[in-house]
């Protein structure tokens, strides 16, 4: 299982002061110097946190693979296109959300997120999308050519029982199943962190999973090497 690190929070620090520190890119440098497989950012449509130059300099100096998470409107998708990272992660954004609420409803937004799609790969950019996990987004998510799915975690992370945290694992397992048969290739991500890594881990058809809050959160007490080193140990158990 491949680990990605979402870096936004760090956008959102470096933003409180209006300043320039922390810096996101050097984070990304570091992340990457401790093993990291890849950088996640989000550029917002209120560039609440990540904004352009941060994504044109991560595009430049970064060496892992950079995954720019987005909503499917012009503005950004025309950015995207210009930038040019190796993955477009697909979101429904709302400015009120402290982040990312749920999955796209791929079913309701179909010729939409078709073209966005077609868009994208024009400009080979391989596409994901974010959604929750169960069978008719994922058939959905082939049919109109996402590359990717991400899968929501939310549910699974906020579990409240063990039994719950089971149920929804038990989701995310058939539904990734479901999306391995039909050729897509599998991501995670949300709420995940170093307590719920260690069940999730055992999913075999997760190819990748992006975690933000809790890294970053750890960073700010042990530094962000350590804070990858621990979760890359935990991933590979
Ligand atoms: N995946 C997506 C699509 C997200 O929007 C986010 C949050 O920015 C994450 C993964 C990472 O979630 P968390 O910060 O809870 O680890």
């Amino acid at each position: 299982m491949r680990f990605t690190l979402n870096i936004d929070h760090i956008a959102t620090l470096r933003n409180a002061r209006g300043s320039n520190q922390p810096d996101p890119v050097t984070v990304a440098l570091i992340a990457e110097q401790a093993g990291v497989d890849g950088i996640v950012v989000h550029l917002r449509e209120d560039r609440r946190h990540i904004n352009e130059r941060d994504v044109r300099l991560l595009r430049e100096l970064i060496t892992t693979k950079l995954n720019l998470e987005m909503a499917a409107v012009d503005e950004i998708v025309k950015i995207a296109c210009d930038i040019g990272p190796e993955l477009a992660t697909l979101v429904p954004e709302r400015r009120q959300e402290l982040t990312t609420e749920g999955g796209i409803n791929v079913l309701d937004n179909i010729l939409h997120l078709k073209n966005t799609i077609i868009e994208l790969h024009e400009a080979n950019i391989e596409v994901s999308l974010f959604i929750e996990p169960d069978i008719e987004n994922i058939n959905a998510s082939a049919e109109i050519g996402a590359d990717f799915i991400e899968l929501h975690t939310g549910v699974f992370s906020n579990a409240l029982s063990e039994e719950e945290q089971y149920d929804e694992l038990e989701k995310i397992r058939l539904a990734a199943r479901q999306a391995k048969k039909l050729g897509l290739s599998v991501n995670a991500g949300h709420g995940l962190d170093y307590q719920n890594i260690k069940v999730f881990r055992e999913l075999a058809d997760i190819d990748e999973v992006s975690i933000g809050h809790a890294v970053i959160a750890r960073a700010a007490i042990v530094g962000i090497d350590e804070a990858v080193k621990e979760m890359i140990r935990l991933i590979n158990n």
